[in-house]
């Protein structure tokens, strides 16, 4: 147990989103110079782009994927991993990313709820398994040996995400909820606040700005994720 503003804290849900691999060097989607900046995302991120423009969307996850390589995780990612292994209660991690940061950040436990660059799907046996390379329209599934049917197993726009069951059993019990780098503008992420405050949790928001949802939070800390994830796990474990 600890305590945050007076609250007692046992079990805490952190959601991520790009924020917190911003100061890694990845691109996050919606800040000036992001992903969606240059690209549509009904282009790239629907299962309709896929069928109509494969190439495009092999190539945009490839580079993401091999992008992966020239990047390490901050001190945000290292703070939520040490957090999960000194903290005496629960802590449960939800990531909206697709890299593996939190992973090589040392996070013990990491839902990627959004799916995850370091995985292919297979859509004709529906087999997620670990990328070993590029795909393309030609890649044979590992497992099936189906040729053509390899995609990015990342979570697009009109599917739905990983894990949710899992996800909406720690919100109804959880009496802290984080956010953190994440603009609130997609759901169901968006909506875990609602879920977690109606379980009687508190409420933190961590962000470089004002977010869609801010206004859901108890308490919004402003800066670099760096910083305030930092602050905040040294913050709970202080106690
Ligand atoms: N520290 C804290 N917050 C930051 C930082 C930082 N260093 N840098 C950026 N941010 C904040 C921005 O202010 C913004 O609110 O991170 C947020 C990033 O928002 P988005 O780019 O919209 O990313 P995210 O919320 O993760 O997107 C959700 O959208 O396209 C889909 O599937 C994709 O998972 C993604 C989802």
């Amino acid at each position: 147990m600890s305590t945050l503003n007076g609250k007692q804290v046992g079990r805490i849900v952190i959601l991520t989103g790009a924020g917190v691999s911003a100061e890694s060097g990845l691109a996050t989607f919606r800040d000036s110079g992001g992903l969606w900046e240059n690209h549509d995302p009904m282009d790239i991120a629907t299962p309709e782009a896929f069928a109509r423009d494969p190439g495009l969307v092999y190539r945009f996850y490839n580079a993401r994927r091999n992008q992966l390589a020239e990047v390490s995780p901050n001190p945000a990612h290292e703070a939520l991993a040490r957090l999960q292994r000194e903290f005496p209660g629960e802590v449960f991690l939800v990531t909206q990313n697709v890299d593996d940061l939190h992973e090589r950040g040392g996070s013990v436990q990491v839902c990627h709820m959004h799916g995850e660059l370091r995985s292919h799907l297979c859509n004709a046996c529906e087999e997620r398994m670990p990328a070993t390379g590029d795909i393309d329209g030609e890649s044979r599934c590992p497992r099936c040996a189906t040729a053509g049917r390899m995609r990015p197993d990342i979570v697009w726009f009109g599917e739905i995400p990983y894990h949710m069951d899992r996800i909406a059993m720690t919100l109804a019990r959880c009496d802290l909820f984080i956010a953190v780098g994440t603009s609130g503008v997609v759901y169901p992420a968006a909506g875990f606040v609602r879920e977690a405050r109606m379980a009687g949790a508190y409420a933190v928001e961590l962000n470089r700005e004002i977010s869609e949802v801010t206004g859901l939070f108890d308490e919004q800390r402003q800066g670099d994720a760096s910083v305030t994830m930092t602050a905040l796990v040294e913050e709970l474990l202080a106690d």
